[in-house]
């Protein structure tokens, strides 16, 4: 199950459609590394992925749709068998052509010498700077020798803009083939997350809940975990990115498991929070049941036309209402939600896009004007309260007894924005 050829070069396509004269240029990821010369599993930036396939560190990939004969030029790391005995296969330069589709490809060392004659005559450059400092500067350093001859000529790069100004809302409306790698990511990680609540109990340790969902995330032919997974249980549940799963599960516990798996560089991202031994203490209950019923409202409103924001509107609403009936916020609820006297309680946003990125790209907001949903858009609605044992109330905002701390409850899906309305992956995890 891939992305196939023709569909890469449908998104290159759409791409120089959008940039016409302009010329637009994109950077593989870094190696990172773990220690030493020890480095990760390498995994190509999305963008870069996007547009190409293309899995390899040290490549420059360049679209100029303007360009007489080479409109998507690939600059690679060329074969070399000696190192790739010790480092892996790579593709080379006749492989970035013949099985990548690129209309020219070089060796990467011949970046300074070839790129200039794809920019001098766009009339600007699309590119995002990046983490990689060195490169930013080689863009900027041939921008600026091209602005220098620009008055001999006329013609030029007159202005770089962010690329992902104009890929990004192309990311954000999933292909069927994406949702197919998305369903398949979100199975597995339905079927992990199922395994872990039959798992869990008192006296079994996070580390151990992980261990078991990670197996069955690469098992399934996932490429792993798609962030570091969090299992928190007790108090640990109100911390939001805990991810040091050491603690032993007690009686009692709440545990909250927000985890999800890779497949095919598409993502799922699932969290569900339940009780230890099986049984909901009374204020968990309490606590679970109004996140609940925020997390159903609010999926309720994804449907084709409604503005991203109503999302969280909805759930946040759900919340408060929820947080005022027990008398842990007190007063007007339109003005506990102007003034955010909540947040001690619910601090983040009800969702993200979910993509080939967690916290996948494209805008939630046009200035004054909302972002609609669209059919295939995916983005997770997770509303959560989370009551620490030094949460401290918001001015003016009643005291927490003690019986509600250590409450921490998140519960998240994905879901797909249909024709319809919407379509939830990850419904097969209870809730
Ligand atoms: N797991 C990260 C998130 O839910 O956004
Ligand atoms: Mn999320
Ligand atoms: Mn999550």
């Amino acid at each position: 199950m891939t992305i196939a050829p023709t569909e890469y070069q449908q998104r290159r396509q759409a791409l120089m459609e959008k940039i016409g004269q302009g010329t637009a240029i994109f950077r593989s990821a870094p190696m990172a590394v773990m220690h030493n010369d020890v480095e990760y599993a390498y995994r190509q930036d999305s963008d870069f992925f996007y547009l190409t396939g293309f899995n390899e560190p040290n490549a420059v990939a360049v679209f100029a749709p303007h360009h007489e004969e080479h409109q998507f030029v690939l600059f690679v790391q060329p074969k070399d068998p000696e190192k790739e005995v010790w480092t892996g296969y790579h593709v080379g330069v006749e492989g970035a052509k013949e099985r990548y589709g690129a209309d020219e490809a070089y060796p990467i060392a011949e970046l300074d010498e070839k790129l200039p004659q794809y920019l001098q005559n766009a009339d600007r450059i699309y590119y995002r700077l990046g983490r990689d400092r060195a490169f930013n500067d080689t863009i900027l350093k041939h921008w600026q020798r091209l602005m220098r001859t620009y008055p001999k000529r006329g013609v030029g790069p007159i202005a770089i803009q962010d690329a992902g100004t104009i890929l990004h809302p192309l990311r954000l409306v999933k292909s069927p083939a994406e949702l197919e790698l998305m369903r398949k990511a979100a199975e597995i990680s339905v079927k992990a997350h199922n395994h872990a609540r039959e798992f869990a109990q008192p006296g079994r340790y996070e580390y151990e809940i992980q261990a078991e969902m990670e197996h069955l995330f690469r098992l399934h032919g996932g490429n792993g975990f798609a962030y570091p997974s969090i299992v928190a249980s007790g108090s640990n549940s109100c911390i939001l990115h805990y991810i040091e799963n050491n603690r032993q599960l007690q009686d009692n516990d709440l545990v909250l498991i927000d985890a999800g798996c890779s497949y095919g560089y598409y993502n799922a991202d699932i969290t569900r929070t339940f009780p230890a031994n099986g049984t909901f203490t009374p204020e968990q209950k309490t606590i679970y049941e109004i996140v609940l019923s925020a997390q159903k409202q609010a999926i309720a409103q994804v449907h084709p036309g409604n503005p991203y924001n109503q999302i969280h509107d909805t759930a946040l609403r759900v919340i408060v209402e929820g947080l005022l009936d027990l008398g842990l916020l007190a007063g007007d609820i339109d003005e506990i939600i102007k003034e955010e006297k909540y947040k001690p309680f619910y601090m983040h946003r009800t969702g993200h896009w979910l993509g080939l990125d967690v916290h996948d790209v494209g805008v939630y907001q046009n200035g004054e004007d909302p972002q609609p949903l669209q059919p295939g858009n995916v983005l997770t609605v997770e509303p959560g309260i989370y009551i620490g044992p030094e949460t401290k109330p918001a001015e003016e905002q009643p005291e927490i007894p003690d019986r509600w701390r250590g409450i921490g409850v998140r519960i998240e899906d994905d879901v797909l924005v249909t024709a319809q309305g919407h379509e939830v992956l990850t419904a097969g995890v209870p809730k």
